[in-house]
């Protein structure tokens, strides 16, 4: 067997690249989180067939570092880099955006002379966790489902609970109940099973057309919490994540047309218990269709990609809010003690990720993945801006300033239950914190807008 040794500190991306890079190409894996343990390993003795290596580590250039520090050992162990490196280095193999895994594993496949052939006979066995109240909507299981039973060193066990056709809804209503909320499928059956809960998902957001708000909104968030689930674990599953969040994009429209105000849409939203992130963005959405109306430039044509950027911008946030459901405001949870340093580095480059992630769906609106990756004002998708400039695209400018509308208002609702929005006051604030005329105005759009 082949070794492999995988030089990464993002947390999602690892897992997803060592079960692939195990499974596909029968590759032992060994994970290191800095470049610096990556030289201790090689340095100590351990020989690799394959070094992979994420371009930029905590800052660093980890391309060039282990580029460097190979040819000074003599060794010509084939070096992969996820992302440009910084300067250019010769005979690397350079796999461009962090989420094309069938590239990287091509890639990779070349390297350790693996052929589509092999990679087809090789039946390693893997779980795919599905969120078991996804499960509960087939009614029916449409494969042999799994509770993972324990782990131990020599791996996690998974039990059969439900027989391909068989019904489950008693059975997993009980697991719901016991505090169970992954259950588990083959690998080979997961796209199966992706493929009938997005197509049901679809149906129930697409029938949600004629109905009201509030079952608009369930709706929305259910399609919301799949893509999000659905993405952190792999974000290959393309085509049926995208026809939902295309359909949650329709509602989105729809909800900022029916609702009568702003203040109906947050009472709204204040009676499910919403995420924030669901939260945030539905309530830009509104804002945002606002102003595109009020532009002179903008136009409804405008209005299906903003909603889309607002419905993936902040997708990557989804484990972090998930994890610590209290938290609020993103730039906050940098300063926030509970969240460890590999989480506020996913907070950092949350942007970023979330853009080469649309790029790679065919389907989605020219130039969202722009849109979303300078949605804090960043024109490379990582960090924060305090200094809004000119160099973004005008509908990034829109999204920025409903966010922020949507921020200010939020925070006077926090610091007092009685809060009453005043655009007298909201306008200056925003026109403060955007100093640029062409921020300014956008901002003044929202003197009309419906409260
Ligand atoms: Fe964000
Ligand atoms: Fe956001």
């Amino acid at each position: 067997m082949s070794k492999t040794l995988v030089v990464s500190d993002n947390e999602i991306l690892n897992q997803l690249y060592v079960i692939n890079l195990e499974v596909y190409l029968a590759t032992e894996v060994a994970l290191v989180l800095s470049t610096q343990k990556a030289q201790e390993l090689i340095e100590s003795g351990e020989n690799y067939d394959l070094v992979i290596t994420m371009n930029m580590i905590n800052g660093l250039d980890s391309a060039v570092t282990l580029y460097e520090f190979l040819k000074t050992k003599n060794l010509t162990t084939p070096l992969v880099v996820i992302g440009n490196p910084v300067k250019e280095i010769p005979d690397i193999v350079v796999v461009q955006s962090s989420y094309h895994l069938k590239n990287l594993l091509r890639s990779c496949a070349d390297i350790l002379g693996i052929t589509s052939k092999s990679m087809a006979a090789l039946n390693v066995p893997e779980y795919y966790s599905v969120d078991t109240k996804f499960l509960m909507r087939l009614g029916e299981a449409p494969c042999q489902i799994f509770l993972q039973v324990k782990k131990s060193s020599e791996g996690t066990n998974y039990a059969m609970v439900a027989k391909k056709g068989s019904s489950t809804t008693e059975v997993l209503r009980k697991f719901l109940s016991e505090g169970i909320v992954n259950l588990y499928v083959n690998k080979l059956d997961r796209l199966l099973v992706i493929n009938q809960i997005s197509k049901i998902l679809c149906d129930f957001i697409k029938s949600s057309e004629h109905l009201g708000m509030v079952e608009k909104s369930a709706a929305l968030e259910a399609g919301f919490e799949f893509v999000a689930s659905d993405f952190c674990q792999s974000p290959e599953a393309t085509q049926e994540v995208m026809n939902i969040a295309n359909s949650c994009t329709k509602v989105m429209e729809e909800i900022s047309k029916e609702t009568p105000g702003l203040r109906a849409l947050l009472q709204l939203l204040n009676s499910n218990k919403n995420g924030y992130i669901y939260t945030h963005s539905i309530l830009s959405s509104f804002i945002a269709s606002h102003i595109v109306k009020k532009v002179s430039w903008g136009g409804e044509g405008h209005l299906e990609k903003i909603n889309f950027v607002l419905f993936f911008h902040d997708i990557m946030l989804a484990p972090i809010y998930l994890k610590h459901p209290t938290l609020k405001y993103e730039e906050d949870l940098l300063f926030n003690d509970d969240l460890s340093v590999k989480e506020k580095e996913l907070v950092l480059n949350h942007a970023r990720m979330a853009a080469e992630l649309v790029i790679t769906y065919r389907r989605s609106p020219m130039g969202a993945d722009l849109l979303i990756k300078q949605h804090h004002g960043m024109t490379n998708g990582i960090g924060f801006a305090i200094d809004f400039k000119d160099d973004i695209s005008p509908l990034s400018k829109i999204v920025i300033i409903s966010e922020a509308f949507v921020e200010e208002y939020m925070k006077g609702k926090d610091s007092d239950p009685d809060y009453q929005i005043d655009l007298k006051k909201i306008i200056p604030a925003l026109i403060e914190k955007f100093k640029k005329s062409t921020y300014k105005k956008i901002i003044e759009t929202l003197e009309t807008i419906k409260l």
